[in-house]
């Protein structure tokens, strides 16, 4: 999509202004568009900001005013998509808000503009509905923060024509972004169904006093050299953005029990980062959580992402997702050291197996049973790095 020059991107919140932002560093006029002044001004703020620390580090090649000048903010919707070529919606994970906007959108974007959206968790097939050519809806999903986070999944649903994908796919190059194409439009498509899969294994081990918060985090990040921990992280993206993925996948096939920690955190407003506490306390003189290097060897990192790697094993027999594509999007996407099949390849099938199975003993769910994919490697003799075979040949 050489020629997209103008993109419309509505909802300006933790998403919206990012992509707004990446955008624009990459030289597209962009209209953000949101219900509230008061949602403009902060993210033109926010984007500020950003800008501001990429040119101290000379990360972007032209200066800070210039990028802001291809911005506009925008309340009036047919105003802020009427010229554009591309409209990325990235308003909040509610299937009635995003098929309102896709109704809206069909009678003011020109019939050959692109609609997209930033959904984490809802059915392409089900937004696209709303409107009458759903060949023009494709997903293009960023990760958090859009500034810094290289991937970007592309997801067609039934419906998507192979030239909207192709667009898609340019763009996301266009802006400096790896894309990685999701076969199948299913909840969660690639990365969030293995994110979700650690995410939930984190709270359960807690809620069954296997491990604490701090001791689940410590070994994520100092065992398995993650960036960050899952509740750390989980306070970063917000308690009530995973428990509306996390429930909207639910609803759609993909079990996922909630549970009652964090659960508990929503009703107290705990959300986070953006509320000053959530899994941690954030202040203005301790903006990041601490934690304890010492802890990191309470218990071994496989057991908080076998069910990551069994959902990998989903993906693979269901051709949602090639080898490459579930390596790319945890590198690039949740800044993991290395692919998540080649650190399964590190500790063994076996042993994924037997985490397995000693997490469904104390917790009963059965999602976590092992996949055939996974029980059959084991069967042959492909248990990883130690046979030479597992995933990938050594
Ligand atoms: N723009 C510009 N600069 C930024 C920035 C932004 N948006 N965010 C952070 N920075 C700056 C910081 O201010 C800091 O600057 P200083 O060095 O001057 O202090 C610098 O970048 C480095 O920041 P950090 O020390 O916080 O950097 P880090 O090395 O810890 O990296 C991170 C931050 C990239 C967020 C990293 O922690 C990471 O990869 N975390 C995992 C994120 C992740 O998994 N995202 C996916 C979430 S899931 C999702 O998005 C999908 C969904 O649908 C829910």
């Amino acid at each position: 999509m050489g020629s997209t020059r103008t993109v419309a991107v509505l909802g300006a919140g933790t998403m919206g202004h990012g992509i707004a932002e990446v955008l624009a560093i990459h030289g597209i006029q962009v209209n953000v568009r949101d219900i509230e002044r008061r949602f403009l001004d902060n993210a033109k703020q926010k984007i500020e900001w950003s800008l501001k620390k990429l040119q101290e580090k000379n990360q972007i090649n032209e200066n800070a005013e210039r990028i802001m000048s291809r911005l506009s903010f925008e309340l009036d919707m047919q105003k802020a998509v009427r010229d554009c070529d591309l409209i990325i919606e990235a308003v909040p994970e509610d299937i009635n808000v995003k098929k309102d906007i896709f109704r809206q959108l069909d009678l003011y974007t020109k019939s050959s503009a692109i609609l997209a959206t930033n959904t984490s968790s809802l059915p392409i097939g089900e937004i696209s509905s709303a409107v009458k050519d759903p060949s023009r809806v494709v997903g293009i999903h960023f990760f958090n923060p859009p500034v810094m986070m290289k991937l970007v999944e592309v997801i067609r649903s039934t419906s998507t024509s192979d030239k909207v994908v192709r667009d898609a796919i340019s763009l996301a190059k266009e802006i400096s972004k790896v894309p990685i194409l999701v076969q199948k439009d299913v909840p969660g498509f690639i990365v969030n169904r293995l994110l979700v899969r650690m995410m939930v294994t984190a709270r359960l081990l807690v809620e069954k006093r296997m491990a604490t918060v701090e001791e689940v985090d410590s070994v994520l990040k100092y065992g398995a050299k993650l960036p960050m921990g899952a509740f750390e992280l989980a306070d970063y993206i917000g308690l009530d953005v995973i428990t509306f993925v996390e429930k909207a996948m639910s609803q759609r096939g993909f079990h996922v029990p909630l549970g009652t920690l964090i659960e508990d955190k929503v009703r107290e407003g705990k959300l986070g980062v953006k509320t000053g506490s959530g899994f941690y306390t954030y202040t203005k003189e301790q903006p990041k959580p601490v934690i304890p290097l010492e802890l990191s060897s309470k218990i071994n990192s496989a057991l908080i992402l076998a069910p990551s790697v069994n959902e990998a094993a989903w993906l693979l027999s269901n051709s949602v997702a090639s080898k490459d594509d579930i390596e790319v999007g945890v590198k690039l996407g949740l800044g993991f050291p290395e692919g998540l099949l080649h650190m399964a390849d590190e500790w063994g099938i076996d042993v994924i197996i037997s985490s397995l199975k000693s997490l469904y003993k104390a917790t009963g769910e059965a999602w976590l049973e092992p996949q055939q994919l996974l029980l059959s490697m084991v069967s042959e003799g492909r248990l990883g790095r130690k046979s030479k075979k597992g995933f990938f040949e050594y």
